[in-house]
């Protein structure tokens, strides 16, 4: 078993399964400690976290605060959304003037692709992907194997369907690397203009029609990324929710719905599917700071999976 922590998180593909297991089995340690009154343990303590979002993000940045915080790290978060910084020496500059704080790890969110391993090349410190342009989100992706394999207890022979806007999705490209790696069989479902050419070389099979998807386990939506589209892929939102949209009666008994977030509530997902109990949605969010908490840990600290964390 090799299970080596890398020493950046850029892509799923830096992790092979036995080092996701120990990602996971770190994660529900750290489950164990948000439960407690105390969320903290000391692993982090005198070291630093910085955040440098140049995206606009809820859950991700909150929970990568959390994480950082709860490990008892000192954490300091930029953010520039909107802002005209841009590939480049301008973030090198940046990555520059925030690596003299000496950071043990940048966490990176930029609408470019291939940010995070540039990041990579200009600091000492462990660098996490925290999303990068339409390439990957691994954090997003080990957050949603935590869920399954505790809603199934492992993902091996799981079916597993991703429906929506493929194309510009980082979170559909590092899943579908992680369902397939942990032993999922995965479809990806969508217009044939939000599917890109060649996905299957990922690890999965498209369909361009939602027949078949009653044969799935695990419903997997994702939000149509308009701020991430140069040209209109579908006639209007209301066409494609006539086609796509995943309401209460696409779905059959025993299936679970999970979605990324933040989700167009009447569009790819119907308001009564994100309300009910089959959907994941809140499980995702709550395993998303534990799994970073153990990512930030495994990193950084180390150390035979399992021992104790406080
Ligand atoms: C995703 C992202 O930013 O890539 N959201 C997230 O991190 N929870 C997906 C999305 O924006 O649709």
């Amino acid at each position: 078993m090799s299970a080596l922590m890398p020493r950046h998180l850029v892509s799923i593909d830096d992790l092979d399964r036995d080092g996701i297991e120990r990602v996971l089995d770190r994660a529900e340690t750290f489950a164990e400690v948000s439960g407690r009154e105390i969320k903290k343990v000391p692993a982090l303590r005198g070291r630093t976290v910085v955040n440098l979002f140049y995206e606009s993000s809820t859950r991700t940045l909150s929970s990568f605060e959390l994480a950082a915080k709860r490990l008892s790290a000192d954490v300091v978060s930029v953010r520039s959304a909107g802002s005209s910084v841009d590939k480049g020496e301008s973030l090198k500059d940046t990555v520059r003037t925030l690596s003299a704080y000496d950071p043990a790890a940048i966490v990176i969110r930029s609408p470019h692709a291939g940010a995070a391993q540039l990041v990579a090349r200009w600091t000492d410190a462990a660098v996490v992907n925290a999303g990068d342009g339409k390439h990957e989100h691994p954090t997003q992706a080990l957050l949603d194997v935590f869920t399954l394999r505790r809603r199934f207890g492992s993902l091996d022979d799981l079916r597993i369907w991703i429906v929506g806007d493929v194309a510009h999705s980082r979170v559909a490209r590092s899943d579908i690397l992680a369902f397939a790696r942990m032993g999922a069989a995965v479809t990806v479902c969508g217009p044939p203009t939000l599917i890109p050419r060649g996905i299957e070389t990922l690890g999965c099979e498209s369909s361009a029609t939602l027949d078949g998807i009653e044969e799935a386990d695990v419903v997997y939506v994702l939000r149509m990324q308009q701020e991430r589209m140069t040209q209109a892929f579908v006639p209007s939102l209301r066409e494609y929710a006539d086609v796509y949209q995943i309401g209460p009666t696409r779905l059959s008994s025993g299936q679970v719905v999970m979605h990324p977030g933040p989700v167009n509530r009447g569009v790819e997902l119907a308001s009564a599917t994100i309300d009910s109990d089959r959907a994941l949605i809140s499980e995702q969010v709550k395993a998303g700071v534990w799994v970073r908490m153990a990512v930030l840990y495994e990193m950084l600290v180390g150390s035979p999976v399992l021992a104790a964390v406080a």
